[in-house]
């Protein structure tokens, strides 16, 4: 196995644990706003994370990789994040999406620019999924996420959080 092959053994593998997890925050978030006017654009978000993980799903099988180890913990702890987050109201719910999406995509722009043209498929699927991650971060500028209670804390602990859990998901 050559160094290239292990990079993309751990891109897949921590993009696939990532798409879960942010699917299954925006379950957590809809699972408490869905009464919210809010809930329809919490459901698109969603739907376009489910189809994110499901082309990662692929990717896993096509290239051989194993899912993450710890892909009950990426589930349960999404989740909590998504609900917890919109129990403190909708505004906080987009300062989480505002935090998450933020570091989903520059990872998915670290992560093509360091491909070259052998990778030129996978390249561009994390190219447009980057884009569609900066779309839910501005989504959730537009629903007024900056202006939630105690943004700038909140952003930092999340950030560090997603930080830590790429980390991880790229080993285990
Ligand atoms: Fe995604
Ligand atoms: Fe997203």
């Amino acid at each position: 196995m050559t160094v290239k092959d292990q990079n993309i053994d751990r891109f897949l593998r921590v993009d696939h644990a990532g798409e879960l997890g942010a699917k299954r925050i925006y379950e957590g978030q809809i699972a408490v706003l869905k009464n919210h006017p809010v809930a329809e654009e919490i459901q698109h978000m969603k739907d376009q994370e489910q189809e994110h993980l499901d082309t990662f799903e692929n990717l896993l099988n096509d290239y051989q990789v194993r899912p993450s180890v710890m892909t009950p913990f990426w589930n349960v702890a999404g989740f909590a994040l998504g609900a917890v987050t919109a129990a403190m109201g909708p505004k906080a719910a987009m300062a989480c999406t505002i935090a998450v999406e933020e570091v989903i995509g520059e990872h998915y722009d670290d992560q093509a620019k360091s491909l070259d043209d052998d990778e030129a498929d996978l390249r561009a699927t994390l190219l447009k999924f980057r884009d569609e991650e900066l779309e839910h971060r501005d989504t959730a500028v537009d629903h007024d996420g900056e202006q939630a209670v105690g943004y700038p804390v909140m952003r930092q602990i999340i950030q560090v959080g997603c930080r830590t859990a790429i980390k991880l998901a790229e080993r285990y």
